[in-house]
């Protein structure tokens, strides 16, 4: 997508974090934009944040795993905008960490259920509308370099993120011949409140966890890690430069590429004896020169900095909670 001026935006997760800062900027380039978004409070921030600009902004309260919402999300933004978007961007997310070992049926179905099948329901109420519309655009998801990872303590949030990946690449193919191009954004760390999903916003009817929730993991969340994320203005100008490239994989950051051939060479190595133990010895070993520049890169803090004045153990963060005693007792809160 090369011109903005004048077109529309539907925005998921538009009113905090990576989505406001996608919001901010699609709104400086001229788009009428819709913010949905799942909490009222973060859509009075972001109200207030445009108040007296001017700009045309519309709010719809949107639970993504909604789809009778999705609808009526899709209808108001045609009626309020006179047309279906042209740019669709998925970034509604949430994300709990804890051993996998001890999820619950409610963190992998919330947890999933937003970062993927959020994705899906949007996918599946816009792409057809936009193909019928036959204007072209641009459909994106903030995925999560963590796509590309296996991590056990966040177990739902990679698994939901790689299905994520893997399915905009389906309609990236798909969709071409309809003008409609497809990106997968893929941030690493962001200055964010996605810290607060854990007890903000989290439905009732998903309440059942695994994990040891407390507002003190849920500050350990944000100082030991998001606090030190990059901007979601900065993320989202770079975001917006993948767009107007057509990029398919835009990956935020200088040494992007290289950042996913290291991701991702594990497979290679793990089909066979000998490349799994070599695999083995490079995780047990310390980092390498180029894999700390690459974290510095993506994650704006030292690899050895002391990120916190309170360790993950003293609190449990990412842990199972400690009545759950078949968990091994290091990945139990005390
Ligand atoms: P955030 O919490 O600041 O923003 C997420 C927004 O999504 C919030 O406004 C929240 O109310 C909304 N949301 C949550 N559940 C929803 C639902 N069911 N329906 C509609 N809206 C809902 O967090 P952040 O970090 O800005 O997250 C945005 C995206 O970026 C997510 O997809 C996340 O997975 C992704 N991401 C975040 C990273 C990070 O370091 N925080 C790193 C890489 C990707």
């Amino acid at each position: 997508m090369k011109d903005f001026e004048g077109k529309i935006a539907f925005i998921t997760g538009g009113a905090s974090g990576a989505g406001f800062g996608q919001a901010q900027i699609f709104s400086e380039a001229g788009m009428k934009v819709v913010i949905a978004d799942i909490r009222q409070d973060h859509m009075d921030n972001a109200a207030a944040h445009f108040k007296g600009t001017g700009a045309p902004v519309h709010f719809i309260k949107l639970d993504v795993m909604d789809r009778d919402g999705w609808a009526a999300a899709a209808d108001e933004t045609e009626k309020v905008f006179g047309t279906t978007p042209d740019l669709l961007i998925m970034t509604a997310g949430v994300n709990v960490p804890g051993p996998v070992e001890a999820s619950t049926y409610d963190d992998f179905d919330w947890i999933i259920g937003v970062n993927f099948g959020g994705v899906v329901n949007g996918l599946v109420t816009f792409a057809p509308r936009m193909i019928k519309a036959g204007r072209g655009g641009h459909i994106a998801a903030t995925v999560s370099m963590g796509a590309f990872g296996a991590a056990p303590m966040v177990a739902p949030y990679t698994a939901a993120k790689a299905a994520a990946l893997n399915i905009l690449e389906c309609y990236y193919q798909a969709l071409k011949p309809y003008g409609i191009a497809v990106s997968a954004f893929m941030p690493a760390n962001i200055k964010s409140n996605i810290h607060e999903s854990a007890l903000k916003n989290r439905p009732a009817h998903f309440a059942e966890t695994g994990y040891n929730v407390t507002e003190q993991t849920a500050d350990y969340h944000y100082t030991g890690m998001h606090i030190y994320g990059t901007e979601p203005r900065v993320l989202a100008e770079r975001f917006k430069k993948g767009l107007e490239d057509e990029i398919f994989l835009i990956v935020p950051y200088k040494n992007g590429a290289r950042m996913v051939e290291l991701d991702l060479q594990r497979f290679p190595l793990m089909t066979s004896i000998e490349g799994t133990e070599e695999l083995e010895r490079r995780r047990a070993g310390p980092p390498t020169d180029e894999q700390k520049a690459l974290f510095f890169e993506k994650e704006n803090f030292e690899w050895d900095a002391v990120r916190s004045p309170v360790s993950r153990e003293e609190i449990g963060f990412g842990m199972a909670k400690k009545e759950l005693d078949w968990i091994a007792e290091e990945k139990r809160a005390k």
